[in-house]
């Protein structure tokens, strides 16, 4: 029989779609609910700050591994245990008194999670799903052999092969593993730039014509039900190819979001696994779209479903965590998200100019992540706003971008 507690967080019934494709589920979901699980995060960021915010709604123990104790998400855990994510027995010693662990960044070691999942410890993603999603050459091979549509691409080992492919540029030069954020990625226009390429192993793929960059963010139950949420349009600042805003309904034809639905769909699908998956596609110039890359985590481009959706990014992936039903991932309001970064020229402890006055904005909140030091470009916050007007939306990211500064303390 149900509990309230489930009938309560019952999924309102949007964009579910099911699938055989999982195995049964192994859940027991009735012992589940009587006990506290145990819930590690694999990274200290400001991921896990926000996953540990939607936690505190939830009969959860949490748990959070990372190097430095004076990390975002440090004081909002139950339990802080400093380790090296990358380290196997760190990885293995934390996961093992645990029932569940996810991660908020790729460069965890897959190796500790897959020795854990095999003990039992639930994994979200599953590490195969990781493996497969962490080092770029491997993930364009899986969208490859699963006919996910993405662009052509080859793979190099050394600087020295760039010299065979004079003809495939323009292109995008990707680091298999360790690149984030956009470093580990060049544009490289023509062969005379070919030696802007990294010298190691990556993936040389044909630069899109993009009209438009979408991310689309799924979340899929142990049962392999799944739920999107409307998908977000990512403008980008073309002088400096730097994310300036994100904004949610991304502006798209019926046709487009279809395709960028099912194509996100096959993408989860395909790596079957549950969790918080973000795909970020491509929409080039003719409307043909193509997979860019996938995280398979909570993702920045969702930050905005804290306020502007019903079921958050990070609640939803509480739910599939402690086994309860999918929530509703549609939207209370369209909303932007704007990325408060370290501004040029300032390193130290951080002051934030200009915050008084986006405070007394209306629909406005103010996320600051608690990063004690700012450099160049480090994300320290975020500023999400609501309005059902579009041009609201799009007048208000402007302002805060200009006001709001991140700058060091004398
Ligand atoms: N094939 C491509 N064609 C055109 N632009 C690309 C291509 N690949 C990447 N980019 C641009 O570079 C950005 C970063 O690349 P991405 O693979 O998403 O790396 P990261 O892991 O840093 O997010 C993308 O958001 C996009 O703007
Ligand atoms: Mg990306």
């Amino acid at each position: 029989m149900k509990s309230c507690w489930q009938e309560m967080l019952k999924n309102d019934g949007v964009n579910i779609h099911f699938n055989n494709q999982f195995p049964p589920v192994y859940y027991l979901h009735g012992l589940f609910k009587s006990v506290m699980l145990k819930v590690g995060i694999l990274g200290g960021g400001q991921l896990g700050r926000m996953l540990l915010q939607a936690a505190a709604n939830y009969p959860v123990e949490t748990y959070v591994m990372e190097n430095d104790a004076n990390c975002p998400a440090a004081h909002l855990c139950h339990h802080f245990v400093k380790g090296d994510i990358r380290n196997y027995d760190d990885v293995y010693k934390f996961g093992r008194e645990l029932d569940a662990l996810t991660i908020e960044i790729e460069s965890v070691n897959e190796e500790g999670l897959a020795a854990l999942e095999r003990e039992g410890v639930k994994v979200y993603p599953r590490p195969a799903a990781l493996r497969t999603i962490k080092n770029k050459i491997e993930q364009k091979q899986f969208y490859a052999a699963h006919s996910i549509p993405t662009a052509d691409f080859v793979v190099t080992r050394s600087l020295k092969e760039l010299d065979q492919y004079a003809d495939f540029f323009p292109a995008v030069h990707k680091l298999g593993l360790g690149g984030y954020d956009g470093r580990g990625v060049q544009i490289i226009e023509s062969s005379a730039e070919a030696v802007m390429g990294f010298d190691a192993p990556s993936v040389l793929e044909k630069k899109v014509a993009v009209h438009k960059e979408i991310a689309q963010i799924v979340a899929v139950n142990e049962n392999g039900q799944t739920a999107l949420y409307p998908p977000v349009d990512m403008v980008f600042d073309p002088g400096l190819n730097l994310l300036s805003y994100q904004i949610s309904p991304a502006e798209l034809t019926d046709t487009i979001l279809w395709k960028v639905e099912a194509i996100a769909l096959k993408v989860v699908k395909a790596l079957a696994s549950p969790g918080i998956f973000a795909v970020e596609l491509f929409i080039d110039k003719t409307g043909e779209v193509f997979v860019n890359e996938t995280a398979p985590r909570v993702h920045n481009s969702g930050h905005h479903t804290i306020e502007g959706n019903y079921s958050s990014q990070f609640d939803m992936l509480w739910r599939i965590i402690l086994g309860y039903p999918l929530g509703n991932t549609e939207a209370i309001l369209p909303a932007a998200i704007v990325n408060v970064l370290g501004d040029e020229g300032y390193s130290g402890e951080a002051k934030y100019d200009g915050l008084d006055e986006v405070l007394l904005m209306d629909n406005v909140f103010v996320h600051i992540y608690g990063k004690r030091e700012t450099k160049p470009g480090r994300k320290m916050g975020h500023v999400t706003i609501l309005s059902a007007d579009r041009k609201d939306l799009t007048y208000k990211q402007s302002r805060i971008r200009h006001i709001l500064k991140v700058v060091s303390g004398e």
